[in-house]
């Protein structure tokens, strides 16, 4: 089956779905690759903790309080599930159905049902599923994501990019 994911171009464009405490520890890798990845929107029910979170950034991050607003709305390439752990499945899901590759923060889903019916959805759109628990993944440098995505360059046209910065 061929893959509904489009070419990319740098930099990338990451919607992050969920904007709490574990969200900062993906901040660096978007200060420290701005060429790289750059963060396209925010999807999160706490106007305060997405106002702070966009804060940080040197452009305007548009935010939505629903997904699908974001869906609608926003250009996105990849997204990063930062949200609590009932959730994962339903919008991990919803984002791989739109043929949006997506990182999940540890635990993938609330069940080994959920987990199979993510990678079926996966093996039948193409559409890539990483998760990750960033504290294990922080590179010689403290940066966060170059390893967790290592493992994955090979297969994912998620990393295929024409530096290979991930
Ligand atoms: N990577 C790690 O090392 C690590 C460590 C701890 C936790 N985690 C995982 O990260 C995930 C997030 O944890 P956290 O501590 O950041 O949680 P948190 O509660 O601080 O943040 C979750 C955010 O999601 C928002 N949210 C809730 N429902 C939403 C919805 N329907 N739409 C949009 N936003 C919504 C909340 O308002 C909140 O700001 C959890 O699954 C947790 O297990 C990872």
């Amino acid at each position: 089956m061929s893959s509904k994911v489009p070419p990319l171009t740098l930099p990338l464009r990451i919607a992050m779905i969920g904007s709490g405490a574990v969200s900062r520890h993906h901040f660096p890798a978007f200060r420290d690759r701005p060429g790289v990845i750059r963060l396209s929107a925010i999807c999160e029910k706490n106007p305060q903790a997405a106002s702070a979170f966009a804060a940080q950034f040197p452009y305007p991050v548009p935010i939505f309080g629903e997904l699908d607003d974001l869906l609608e709305k926003a250009q996105v390439d990849a997204a990063l599930v930062v949200l609590p752990h009932n959730l994962h499945f339903p919008v991990a899901s919803k984002l791989v159905a739109e043929g949006i590759p997506v990182l999940v923060e540890k635990p993938l889903t609330c069940s080994l049902e959920e987990a199979r019916a993510l990678k079926k959805l996966s093996s039948e759109t193409g559409v890539q599923i990483v998760a990750v628990r960033t504290g294990f993944v922080k590179d010689d440098q403290g940066s966060l994501w170059r390893p967790a995505f290592n493992l994955h360059r090979s297969s994912s046209p998620l990393l295929r990019g024409p530096d290979h910065v991930w």
